[in-house]
């Protein structure tokens, strides 16, 4: 079983769209027992889809999920707090965990690249998500990976997990799906180009190596993301330690996204 995560981000601008590209989901998703889909939509839509995906009866393969979450209950947070360490894009107010929760929401991703560079999110702030996540029985999908190709690649995810899984009990560290994405193979950086398969194995070598010596964890598999499209995608997920992957451009596009998840499908069999 392969976990297919679409990251949908800022798409699309309608809700009339919205419900569209999710009933073209619906109707694929019967096809692919081999694969379990998230879909992360922006937080306006949330509602609607859950209504959507209830009224279809008992689909156990295609959950919901979030973009982000905040980790306090409620209260005076108009804006999104790291609004006051950088210059983030856009001024959001700030979505609970236990909003989210009303949703039955299945996972939510934490420390995508977007919020960590255009938001200026910090690692404190992953930190509190990811344990926020947890405690509401939602499983967090954290994104770790370097910004740029020449990036010392070790250090990078050596520092991101250390800050972002600190004082986690290993047995919480095990629920949490860990995503290698490094910033220059997501679709939209310029210049982008996907990570090699073979690089993608060194990386979850490096956080198992982590997982191993400071938590004692066995290894375990990761998630893929950046750029993976239909040309690549079994590349990536034919590896056992590779398990799934965030796709967020071409799982706008239908025709695209169905022959990516047919490929997937195929995989196990
Ligand atoms: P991409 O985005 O598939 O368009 O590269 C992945 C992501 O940012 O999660």
């Amino acid at each position: 079983m392969k976990t297919i995560i679409a990251n949908w981000k800022a798409n699309p601008t309608t809700l009339e769209d919205a419900l569209d590209l999710f009933d073209f989901y619906l109707s694929e998703i019967s096809k692919y027992k081999n694969i379990s889909l998230i879909v992360c939509p922006p937080f306006v839509f949330i509602e609607e889809l859950v209504n959507k995906l209830a009224a279809n009866g008992d689909i156990n393969n295609l959950r919901l999920g979030a973009q982000d979450l905040f980790w306090e209950k409620a209260g005076p947070y108009t804006g999104s707090p790291s609004s006051t360490l950088g210059q983030p894009k856009v001024l959001l107010g700030e979505v609970s965990v236990d909003m989210l929760k009303n949703f039955n929401i299945s996972h939510a991703l934490v420390g995508h690249s977007d919020r960590r560079y255009k938001m200026a999110e910090t690692d404190e702030m992953i930190n509190k998500k990811i344990k926020a996540a947890l405690a509401a029985n939602i499983i967090p999908v954290l994104l770790v990976g370097e910004r740029n190709k020449n990036d010392e690649r070790a250090v990078v995810l050596e520092q991101q997990l250390t800050a972002d899984l600190d004082s986690l009990a290993a047995e919480q560290i095990s629920k949490i799906l860990i995503t290698y994405e490094p910033v220059w193979a997501i679709s939209t950086t310029p210049g982008a180009e996907p990570d090699t398969p073979e690089s993608t194995l060194e990386a979850v070598e490096i956080i198992n190596e982590f997982l191993s010596k400071t938590y004692n964890l066995k290894p375990t598999t990761c998630l893929y993301g950046g750029s993976v499209n239909e040309n690549n995608v079994v590349d990536f997920l034919k590896h056992l330690e590779i398990s799934g992957a965030v796709i967020g451009g071409a799982s706008l596009r239908k025709g695209e996204f169905a022959e990516m998840l047919g490929r997937v499908n195929n995989i196990n069999r």
